[in-house]
């Protein structure tokens, strides 16, 4: 997707390296209005050549007194006053404004963190019909603070301490806010964006999924030649699917799908993908069945990185066939290949001083395909990669992509191996979990908790116990169940089930599931521990 051809006026972040960045950008978007965030050390022509009517400076963990903190190019503050851009500064943001348009920021007598009062003291267009002496809370993070105004800027609200909490200069259009407006905890700063983006700034909004969805399309027909074929993997997970989606209401069955059954699948998985994708979308989807292949390289295999390898190898090594395969019968090569790329994998980030890390994209630590295949030379085509998660389950739902599917729980890309512990071709233990996990997950769904659980499964030990059922001694296996809340899977923490839940699932798991015996949960948060086990 081109950014210049969507429809909404852009509001450009420049990071500073703040935790609430990215926040921000979905604070703003959430007015429907498009905002993207790039390093706050771009160059000028990097911000320039996006043209934003609006750039807001982040917050971030730096002094403007140490040597190297960040800042905006030279020549930012002129080319924002000779093109009408309208510039706000939030935190560390505000203080870059105040120290480089010649006022004077100082280490604060008393630092200001967590829930403070704030105090209007001047009329601002920021806070819409709010009136001198009206009070409000607001977050606040900051050491510094600024200490003398700029010429021209007025103190506007002012905190307890008598603190500098946000300051303007109409004539510059230069604005700063001392707190931070997008963290739930400054509970009128959503209304203080929007009266800064709507009355003061004049943006005109306009950025909603429909024209997401028909501008993407629109940009992969304008990409994709006439004659050119596309491959793309789907692994099951929403951004794989959407992403395929999107590609297919573009160029029809020129798109080509691959679906690989590894044999480290949940329950009917490969059923119930393969009917959404065939009757719900009608993608073009080849069903691999690989699990001999990649069962036969696992066996005896318990060192779970190596296991993560052979997975990722066998993955290429099947995509390469399917791909070679697919040349045959064109009788050309595929030109491209989807990705389900998300902002948050690409989005580059000012990091924290001392943290030895450049400006660089970050990378997800975990990849369902491991890799491109070796000589195919495809380019990319990754037609989500400005968007967050929230708003590709929204794009889906606007392609038909059924709300169930969207909503489902993250899986990962080496299945069922990182849930059995050591050898996953041991006995039966993959059959033995995916019946556990199946009513697990069925019972969460019953309850009405699907949706409030980020991600729940069950686990497979290779440990026997003994037990007693019907009489009888048995020297069965142990499963885990796992359930967590997260907002990213970065950290976690377990779920809080009522006893009664958890005694009707054990219940039910032992006495349908032959082979097990015992059912534990696991409590702890990530970290210590991680989602998966493996
Ligand atoms: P962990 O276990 O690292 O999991 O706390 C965080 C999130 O990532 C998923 N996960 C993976 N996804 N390949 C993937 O595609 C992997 O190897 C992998 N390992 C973990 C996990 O399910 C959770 O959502």
């Amino acid at each position: 997707m081109d950014p210049k051809a969507v429809k909404s006026d852009l509001v450009l972040i420049l990071d500073y390296g703040s935790q609430y960045t990215h926040l921000i950008t979905r604070r703003i978007r959430a007015l429907n209005t498009f905002s993207l965030c790039i390093s706050g050390t771009s160059t000028l022509d990097a911000i320039t050549s996006l043209n934003p009517k609006v750039v807001i400076l982040s917050g971030g963990p730096h002094s403007v007194h140490t040597a190297d903190s960040p800042s905006f190019p030279d020549g930012f503050v002129d080319w924002a006053l000779e093109n009408g851009a309208f510039v706000l500064g939030i935190c560390y943001g505000l203080q870059l404004i105040v120290q480089k348009l010649g006022g004077e920021v100082r280490v604060g007598t008393e630092q200001e963190y967590g829930k403070m009062e704030i105090e209007v003291v001047g009329n601002s267009g920021i806070f819409g019909n709010k009136k001198v002496g009206d009070k409000q809370v607001a977050w606040m993070s900051h050491g510094d603070e600024a200490a003398r105004l700029p010429e021209g800027f007025e103190l506007v609200a002012k905190s307890r301490q008598g603190g500098v909490a946000a300051l303007e200069n109409r004539e510059k259009r230069f604005y700063g806010l001392q707190y931070h407006p997008e963290v739930t905890h400054s509970p009128e700063g959503m209304d203080t964006l929007r009266h800064f983006l709507f009355d003061i700034c004049g943006v005109a909004a306009g950025w909603n999924m429909e024209d997401v969805s028909e501008e993407e399309i629109r940009a992969i027909k304008g990409t994709v030649g006439p004659e050119d074929h596309v491959i793309c993997a789907l692994s099951g997970g929403v951004d794989s699917t959407v992403a395929a989606t999107l590609v297919h209401k573009a160029i029809g069955d020129r798109l080509h799908c691959i679906f690989v059954d590894n044999g480290l699948l949940r329950y009917k998985e490969r059923e119930r993908v393969m009917e959404t994708f065939e009757k719900d979308l009608h993608l073009p989807v080849t069903c691999v069945d690989a699990s001999e292949q990649f069962l036969g390289h696992l066996k005896g295999v318990t060192d779970p990185e190596v296991k993560r390898k052979i997975i990722g190898r066998e993955f290429i090594n099947i995509f390469d066939v399917f791909a070679h395969d697919l040349e045959q019968k064109l009788g050309r090569k595929p030109a491209y290949l989807v990705q389900g790329t998300l902002y948050p994998d690409v989005i580059e980030s000012c990091p924290p001083p001392g943290s030895g890390r450049t400006h660089s994209h970050t990378i997800k630590s975990h990849h369902n395909v491991g890799g491109l295949p070796k000589d195919m030379k495809l380019k990319l085509i990754e037609p989500l990669k400005l968007l967050f998660k929230d708003e590709v389950r929204e794009l889906g739902r606007i392609l038909d992509v059924p709300v169930g599917f969207l909503k489902r729980h993250p899986f990962p890309g080496p299945g069922l191996a990182v849930r059995v512990l050591g050898d996953v071709t041991q006995g039966n233990a993959l059959d033995v979990l995916r019946q556990v996990d199946e009513i697990f997950i069925q019972s969460i769904k019953d309850a009405g908790l699907y949706d409030t659980i980020w991600q729940a499964f069950a686990v497979f030990l290779p440990v026997r116990t003994v037990g007693v059922q019907g009489d009888q001694r048995t020297h069965s296996h142990v499963v885990a169940l796992r359930a967590v809340t997260s907002q990213d899977g970065m950290t976690a923490d377990w779920y809080y089930f009522e006893h009664k839940f958890l005694d009707d699932v054990s219940r039910k798991i032992c006495n349908s599931v032959r082979g097990v015996n015992r059912v534990v949960q696991d409590i702890t948060s990530k970290p210590p521990s991680t989602i998966e086990w493996e």
